[in-house]
């Protein structure tokens, strides 16, 4: 069984083909256009998809050796992201499976980050995580403590109340005039630095939510009135204030899945999403689960960020159980903008 998927939420067009759960290609095609305005421009974002969405399919099938016509069906991400990104890859999979007769498969972007640890390459079929396991999905958009019972059973047990992981990276980067995105330019940055040299505060919500804007908001002042003293005050500790920073980071991410085993029946610990690339929380993580006594589970990093082979995959799950949509499903920004109907 082969099946395509499609991914276009934020700012990268991807496309990938799986047989059952093995990637034989992911294509995935970024965006420079942004990099000038220090984030994504949703417009930019939607144009740059439909000039990418045709010749990223056709690698993605010409890589993986794959016919169109040996497809059993298209998976696409319809939210939560850009709905102007969004529509793109809804268009093009619902034109595509309907020019194929072909089932249609819809998928949610933040599950599709989670399940991207059911994925295997080939020749190799590695552990997977054991229901139910809890899992921290950290990325640009989102930051979710979960606990998954099933494939598509996943209660949320915190998340955060304003900024995400990621944007709290992205927006640190940007005071530090670094280009975006700035999670992997500031993890470069740390590898070099003094996490305890300067410390920034921490907001300590009650239960298992988070909030990164007070540490945005602190790292800001505490930058603004440096600067005033020593014009070049960021050069001269850009590798301590980027460890720094992301120690402060790491440690919010880390001290609510600690508190989060006290209650938990789960032996696994699952990181996902762009921010499980970063070389620091990895480690905290593995350590955490080391003294913890439970088995962790850091995804591959060519499968942190976005792609459509996770997308794919959850594609896959879904067709086992026939769970597929018509041609009249529209994208969704948020979860809590996903019609009742739609739910899937
Ligand atoms: O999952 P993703 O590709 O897109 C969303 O669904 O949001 O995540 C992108 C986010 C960006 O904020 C980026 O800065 C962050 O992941 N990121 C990192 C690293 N690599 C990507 N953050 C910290 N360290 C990294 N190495
Ligand atoms: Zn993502």
């Amino acid at each position: 069984m082969y099946i395509l998927g499609i991914e276009s939420s934020c700012d990268d067009t991807s496309a990938a083909v799986i047989r059952e759960t093995t990637i034989l290609s992911n294509v995935i095609a970024g965006q420079k256009v942004h990099a000038e305005y220090g984030g994504v421009v949703p417009e930019l974002a939607s144009r740059a998809h439909q000039q990418n969405i045709i010749p990223v399919v056709d690698t993605a099938l010409k890589r993986a050796g794959v016919g169109k016509e040996e497809l059993s069906a298209i998976a696409f991400t319809n939210g939560p992201g850009l709905l102007g990104s969004l529509l793109v890859g809804n268009s093009f999979a619902k034109a595509m499976a309907y020019t194929l007769q072909i089932p249609l498969v819809q998928v949610n972007h933040l599950q599709a980050h989670v399940l991207a640890h059911f994925l295997d390459k080939p020749g190799e079929v590695k552990a997977k995580p054991q229901f139910p396991f809890l899992c921290l999905t950290v990325s640009g958009g989102h930051t979710l403590l979960l606990q998954v019972n099933d494939h598509f059973d996943m209660v949320k047990l915190g998340g955060t109340i304003d900024d995400a992981a990621g944007e709290a990276f992205d927006k640190a980067a940007k005071i530090l005039g670094l280009p975006y995105p700035g999670g992997p330019v500031i993890d470069r940055y740390a590898k070099d630095g003094d996490p305890t040299r300067f410390s920034f505060s921490i907001s300590h919500l009650p239960g298992l939510d988070y909030s990164f804007s007070g540490l945005k908001t602190s790292f800001l002042y505490f930058i603004r009135d440096n600067l005033k003293e020593n014009p070049n005050f960021i050069e001269e500790n850009i590798h301590d204030l980027a460890a720094s920073m992301q120690h402060a980071i790491i440690k919010s991410l880390t001290d609510k899945v600690r508190k989060a085993f006290k209650d938990t029946p789960c032996k696994d610990i699952v990181l996902a999403g762009g921010v499980s690339a970063n070389s620091g929380l990895r480690e905290a993580m593995t350590e955490l689960a080391r003294r913890h006594r439970k088995n962790i589970f850091l995804p591959p990093l060519d499968l942190t960020t976005d792609n459509a082979a996770m997308v794919a995959v959850c594609g896959y799950f879904k067709y086992l159980r026939g769970e597929f949509v018509g041609y009249d499903v529209a994208p969704y920004s948020s979860d809590s903008a996903q019609k009742p109907g739609n739910k899937a």
